[in-house]
């Protein structure tokens, strides 16, 4: 049997980058939260509806948390830096400690998109995955009707796989996703 990765003994680091903080998420985040997550054009390619309250805001958030205190290296909030505020988040969503996997989900506030931060954030984040947690392979799926995320996932070295077929349902509609991923070895040469 395959050696498992003790993946629940890490706490989520805080990780600075050019323009971003990522940090855990804070309950004092639920504002910023919403004002982006209320957008029905941010929620449109994800699986959590918009926001109608701040109270989803900050149910989302103990979510995350509850997260935490499980040991699951879940979601970074994404803070800009020259401001403070809390833009999106980026994590993951799941994690296979037998295969040393994991799959990636990210969002975004719609005042920020096309400047580059959620390659920013991504590259980091899948440092960390590489370095710290030492997992081998690393995926994540956008739907056919998202490109940019796709674009994302290029630009940060992950490769096509393939497209797998109403994989989701998605605001009561199935979805087909286009399936991307990198491998440890693909990604230590590639830096
Ligand atoms: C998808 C998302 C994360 C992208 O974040 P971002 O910070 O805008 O991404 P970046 O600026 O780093 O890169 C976006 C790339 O997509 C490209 N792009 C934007 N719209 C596009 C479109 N309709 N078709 C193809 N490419 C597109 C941009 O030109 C850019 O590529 P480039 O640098 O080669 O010009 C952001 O739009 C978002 O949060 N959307 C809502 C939530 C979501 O969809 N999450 C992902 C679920 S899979």
């Amino acid at each position: 049997m395959s050696e498992q990765l003790c993946l629940y003994r890490f706490s989520l680091p805080t990780i600075e980058t050019k323009r971003l903080i990522l940090r855990p998420v804070k309950r004092s985040d639920a504002r910023d939260l919403f004002s982006y997550a209320k957008d029905p054009q941010v929620s449109e390619h994800v699986l959590w509806e918009a926001h109608r309250s701040l109270s989803d805001s900050r149910s989302f958030i103990r979510s995350i948390k509850r997260q935490y205190r499980q040991g699951f290296p879940g979601s970074f909030a994404i803070v800009l830096r020259s401001s403070q505020r809390m833009i999106g988040t980026i994590g993951f969503m799941s994690i296979h400690p037998d295969y040393h996997s994991a799959e990636i989900g990210y969002s975004l506030s719609r005042e920020y998109w096309n400047c580059g931060y959620m390659t920013e954030a991504l590259s980091e984040v899948l440092d960390y995955a590489f370095r710290v947690l030492q997992l081998n392979r690393v995926e994540a799926q956008h739907e056919l009707s998202n490109p940019a995320s796709g674009r994302v996932m290029e630009k940060c070295g992950m490769r096509f796989e393939g497209i797998l077929r109403q994989r989701i349902r998605n605001k009561g509609k199935y979805a087909d996703v286009k399936l991307y991923a990198v491998l440890r070895q693909d990604y230590i040469k590639g830096k």
